[in-house]
């Protein structure tokens, strides 16, 4: 190993200890309407119960799921961010309990389509996230879109939400498959963990799991992780309606309690993976290179 490659490893190995302000979760599914965006804020809620700082960003651009179930109004949007109005920080809105959140906006057509000017805005203030959170939950728009799969391809903790419908599941596998092919996704780097959601009981959600790991490992090589389940709540259809989490309106519903599990389980991760974890400014970096080729 001459001198030059020696210096390389040693930076290699720096950036890969190094460890992030944030931990990003990224929540994505092949099927729209799975419960993404129920997993994100709950999700985030009863983390944030139990003690870490969690910033939501809602990346399903144009749809404005997050404020709309947080029942909050953003003063500012991205679309102020990328417009050069306002800085990202400025756009960070309040949700219950004090939970961070950046909307998408709406109307906004694509991070895809940004021009360079656009695109610089936003990148400029990117990094100043992982400073106020500990956790950064990405709430991804459904399906094989570019802009997901950048999102996801670009995260090294995804975790992808199905419903036992065989229709939500052919589309989870969809979404692998095409996750797989994507320049950019590293089975090395990304861990994938399945949130069953809307199951009858856990056995049901073991079983989605275990169906969609099969096909997955078969044909992708691929191995997906269980994080757990959501059984199918009325309290959590009625907390929507009322445009309030329901970890908030019915702590104590069976999908509050299941999301409390869910933040349990992931906050038990050893410290090795904590080292390695991508930082939110690298998630975003890649996909701005993608797009700005
Ligand atoms: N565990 C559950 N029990 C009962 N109903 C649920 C559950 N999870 C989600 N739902 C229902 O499914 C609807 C869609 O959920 P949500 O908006 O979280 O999905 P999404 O995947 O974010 O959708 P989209 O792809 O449109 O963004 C909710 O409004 C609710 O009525
Ligand atoms: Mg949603």
């Amino acid at each position: 190993m001459d001198q030059a490659e020696q210096l390389r490893n040693i930076i290699k190995t720096k950036q890969l200890r190094r460890k992030s302000s944030a931990r990003v979760l990224t929540i994505t599914s092949g099927k729209g309407g799975v419960g993404k965006s129920n997993v994100s804020i709950n999700l985030g809620i009863q983390l944030q119960k139990m003690g870490k700082k969690v910033l939501i960003l809602d990346a399903d651009f144009g749809l404005a799921n997050v404020e709309v179930l947080f029942g909050a109004i953003p003063q500012y949007t991205l679309r102020d961010v990328i417009e050069g109005k306002k800085s990202l920080e400025d756009t960070i809105t309040k949700g219950p309990l004090d939970i961070q959140f950046i909307s998408g906006g709406t109307g906004v057509e694509g991070m895809a389509n940004l021009n360079k000017v656009q695109l610089t805005n936003l990148l400029r203030n990117i990094p100043k996230l992982d400073a106020l959170a500990d956790v950064i939950i990405i709430d991804t728009g459904a399906g094989i879109s570019d802009s997901v799969l950048e999102f996801v391809a670009a995260g090294s903790e995804v975790l992808l939400v199905s419903t036992p419908e065989p229709t939500s599941l052919t589309d989870a596998y969809s979404l692998l498959k095409s996750l797989y092919h994507y320049d950019g996704f590293s089975k090395q780097d990304t861990k994938i963990r399945i949130i069953a959601n809307r199951v009858s009981n856990t056995i049901e959600g073991k079983n989605l799991h275990k169906k969609l790991n099969i096909v997955s490992e078969k044909f992708l090589g691929l191995s997906l992780d269980y994080l757990g389940s959501v059984p199918i709540d009325d309290q959590l259809v009625k907390a929507v309606m009322a445009q309030s989490p329901v970890t908030i309106s019915y702590p104590k519903a069976r999908s509050s309690k299941a999301f409390e599990q869910l933040a349990m389980d992931l906050l038990k991760e050893n410290t090795e993976e904590t080292e390695k974890r991508k930082s939110l400014s690298q998630i975003f970096q890649s996909f701005f290179q993608t797009n700005s080729k």
